[in-house]
This record gives C-alpha cells, structure tokens and sequence, in this order.
C-alpha cells in the first residue's frame, strides 16, 4: 500500500461544563461532543522519515515542523509498535486553526489511522485510543466521532444516542484563541475557586439529542468557557447575538473559541444564516454543516 487517505471531522460540544482545576493543570470536564460534517482530509504516503505538508483556507495558520500534532501522532504510533517506518503527510484543511472545532486533534486522529493502515501495523482500535488520549484530550472523540459525553479532562468517552440530524452554520472568526489562555481566563473569571464542584451531564440536553429535538437542543447549549473567550474576544458578542436575531435555535461559542455555532431548523436555514451573517457580524468566513458524523474514516 503507498497511499492512505482518512477524512475526519470537526466537534462542536453541546454542553461544556468546567468542573476542578486539577494537580496536572488540566481540569475536569462534562463535555458532550458533536460530530459536524466539515472535515480535514489527511493523506499518507510512504517514505523514509516523517514529514507533514498542508493546503487549504487555513494552510498558512498550520506549523509543519515537529509541533504538528499529527507528526506527534505518527511518531507516538511508531513507537508504541517499535517500528522506524516513515510517512510523508498531507492534511486537507477545511476545519479551522485554533478555532475552537479540534482541527489539530482531528489531524491527530487521522495519521494514526492513516498510518496504523500504510504501515500494516493492525493495531486495535483501543491502543489508538490510548495514544489519541496521550496526544491530546479531544483526539480520542475525533477518532471516536458520532456523539459522546466526556469525562475526565474529555478523554474518557461514552457514546450518546441521538436521533436524525442537527443542522448546525458556524461563523468563523480572523484569528485563532489558545484553548490554555482561555481555560486560565475561565478560572480568573470565577468569583471562587472552582476546586470542590463537580458538573453534571444536562439532562435535558441528552434528551434532546435522544429525541432528535432541536428546539430542546437549541435551548439547552451550554459552555463554561464561553464568558472567558468573550472577555478575550468582546467581537463574539455581536456574532452570537445577529444569529440569534436570525433566527437560530441556539447560539453558542464552539468550545474554547473563537468560532461561533448556531444550531438551526433544517438545511435551508443553516444556508440562510450563512449568507446573512457576514454582513452583520465581524467574521472571517461561515460554513453549513450537519451532525453526528462517522469519526475518522479512511477513504
Ligand atoms: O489536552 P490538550 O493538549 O488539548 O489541552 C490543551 C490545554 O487546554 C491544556 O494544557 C490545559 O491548559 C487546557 N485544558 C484544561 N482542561 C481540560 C482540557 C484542556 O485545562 N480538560
């Protein structure tokens, strides 16, 4: 085999709850995850070493020396098989950089399988896990896909059951928001510590998923981080506010930010919104898009 292409998609979390800082800097979470249809592609070819390469709107954003998660992921898979193979990686880049939608962590997820596949390793879908989880607290959902609650920092998944389709348009902002800085400004921004309190899944919000209700669903986002990305990033107000003024069932900041994501009725809505706000929002670009979608496949 000398070519693999995997196709992975961006998250969205419905519900983003901030629990205790802990010992390890991370803090642990109640975080449901959705899958949405706007995807990276990530090519692997056979080579001598490991290298990544990376096209699209967002290609200039993406560093391609040895920061690159996904290199990280190939040489994390290597070593844990104790092979020396390479790979040359080429990422398709449509989710955007630092935005908020696990773009880096989707990259991850997609080398490791792409190179579990050109390498014949066979490896089982519970150690890619385990690496995933090792690279980053969302890469283990990018692999996983559909729709989960996250325990923990956000690695340890249980699938969620939903009916039908969300339909989602997210406005993308010019410039990215570090998920640290915004975590650090989330624990500035509460009065007390948050040490001792301990999130609950909604239960509202999973039964919407479960019923397929996106008027429930609309009305039950929620995300601790969201006052901290508007305290770095005042702009996003007016971006939540013009698609709530057209229309949308919920709106809400996609993760650590600064992209911004409106669930909305059906697929002509989410067209709708999409051309309507970049005349009334300070935004770099918008995207339709619909959920869950499959975790990294390959094509
Ligand atoms: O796991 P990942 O590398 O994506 O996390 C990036 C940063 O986000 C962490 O270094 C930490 O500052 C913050 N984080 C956190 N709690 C989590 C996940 C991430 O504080 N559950």
């Amino acid at each position: 085999m000398s070519s693999v292409t995997v196709r992975v998609p961006a998250k969205v979390n419905v519900q983003l709850s901030v629990g205790p800082l802990r010992e390890d800097g991370y803090h642990d979470l109640v975080n449901v995850f959705h899958a949405v249809s706007i995807f990276d592609d990530v090519v692997a070819r056979e080579s001598d070493s490991i290298t990544v390469a990376v096209t699209g709107d967002w290609a200039d954003l993406v560093p391609v020396d040895d920061t690159n998660l996904a290199v990280q992921a190939a040489r994390a898979l290597a070593k844990h098989a104790g092979v020396c193979y390479g790979a040359d990686l080429v990422i398709h880049k449509a989710i955007p950089v630092a935005g908020g939608m696990a773009g880096g962590s989707a990259d991850a997820a997609a080398a490791l399988v792409a190179c579990n596949e050109l390498w014949g390793l066979g490896l089982p879908a519970e150690d890619l896990m385990r690496l995933a989880a090792d690279l980053g607290s969302d890469v283990p959902f990018s692999l996983m896909g559909g729709t989960a609650l996250g325990a923990g920092r956000g690695e340890l998944l249980t699938e969620l059951p939903t009916t039908g389709t969300f339909h989602w348009t997210f406005a993308m902002a010019d410039g990215g928001l570090s998920t640290p800085s915004v975590y650090a400004e989330c624990d500035r921004l509460r009065a007390t510590p948050s040490r001792g309190f301990w999130p609950e899944a909604d239960a509202g919000l999973l039964a919407a998923l479960r019923d397929g209700d996106p008027h429930a669903l609309g009305r039950c986002l929620s995300n601790d981080l969201q006052p901290a990305a508007l305290s770095l990033r005042p702009a996003l107000a007016v971006t939540l506010e013009a698609g709530r003024r057209l229309g949308a069932l919920g709106a809400i900041v996609s993760g650590s930010g600064p992209t911004c994501a409106f669930l909305v009725e059906d697929a002509a809505h989410a067209a709708r919104l999409a051309q309507a706000l970049p005349e009334r929002a300070p935004i770099r670009a918008t995207a339709t898009a619909h959920g869950p979608t499959p975790g990294a496949t390959i094509l």
